[in-house]
């Protein structure tokens, strides 16, 4: 049976009794808007351990922006009625005062990688990233926490955290899930318009084309994106768009 966790003090109980006894645990951090892309990371974590906690929190503090914050879709009885149906062990649901019992006062920054691409455009939005990630992972002590690689570089800060702070759990990439047109799947995209759903899928058909980056940005443009960027780093294509108000992201290997 599916149990949701809201209060910390509880979920530390739980975590202590004989529940979790020499089990594995696997840790999803969500916040909610499930798609097949979280039931990819959440099915992995199935596979891989005996216990999987998914946790949905829609963390403020990671958004910038606030009508974004606002804006962001909450679907909270159609996704537990999806975990259920996987059989997850543990639904962790806390709210802001919880998480942050300080208000933000303490946070984690990483003045490197994290300043680039999105974090170039979207400032604090890594501290805010990276802050509630070791929270859960502290909170959950998990033996292996599961993110996608739509976030690519949400996923390589993450990785670098957890050695620099010498944290246990084992961070597992998993392959970007698309819809059958390409589109890399994500929350943010229930906020699109019918049209521009459609117009969506040239983002990532353009992003892969092989063509030079300042031809790509061209054609977006065409399109009607509004490109933020479209960037190289090794062998890693990586782009955020806009449709509308709707801020798009993915990243293609080259
Ligand atoms: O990728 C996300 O959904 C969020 O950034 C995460 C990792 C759950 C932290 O709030």
């Amino acid at each position: 049976m599916t149990k949701v966790i809201s209060d910390i003090k509880k979920f530390k109980i739980q975590r202590k009794s004989n529940l979790f006894k020499d089990k594995s645990v696997g840790l999803v951090p969500t916040m909610g808007a499930l798609h097949e892309g979280h039931l990819a990371l959440i099915n992995k974590s199935l596979i891989e351990n005996d216990i999987t906690v998914v946790s949905i929190f829609v963390n403020q503090t990671q958004f910038n922006n606030k009508e974004d914050f606002k804006k962001y879709p909450n679907t909270f009885k159609e996704d537990l009625h999806k975990l259920k149906k996987l059989k997850v062990d543990f639904v962790f649901y806390p709210t802001y005062e919880e998480m942050y019992p300080d208000n933000y006062n303490y946070k984690v920054i990483e003045n490197n990688f994290s300043k680039i691409l999105c974090g170039k455009y979207r400032p604090g939005h890594f501290d805010g990233v990276l802050t509630v990630v070791l929270k859960l992972l502290n909170i959950v002590k998990a033996s292996k926490a599961y993110f996608g690689e739509k976030d690519y570089q949400q996923l390589k800060l993450i990785e670098g955290m957890t050695k620099a702070f010498f944290i246990d759990t084992e961070i597992i990439p998993v392959p970007t899930v698309r819809s059958a047109e390409g589109l890399a799947l994500s929350s943010r995209n229930l906020r699109l318009s019918d049209k521009d759903k459609i117009k969506a899928v040239e983002f990532p058909r353009i992003l892969s084309s092989g063509l030079p980056i300042k031809k790509i940005k061209l054609l977006l443009k065409q399109k009607g994106f509004i490109v933020e960027y479209v960037e190289q780093i090794d062998n890693r294509l990586f782009a955020a768009v806009y449709l509308g108000k709707v801020r798009l992201i993915d990243n293609v290997k080259v």
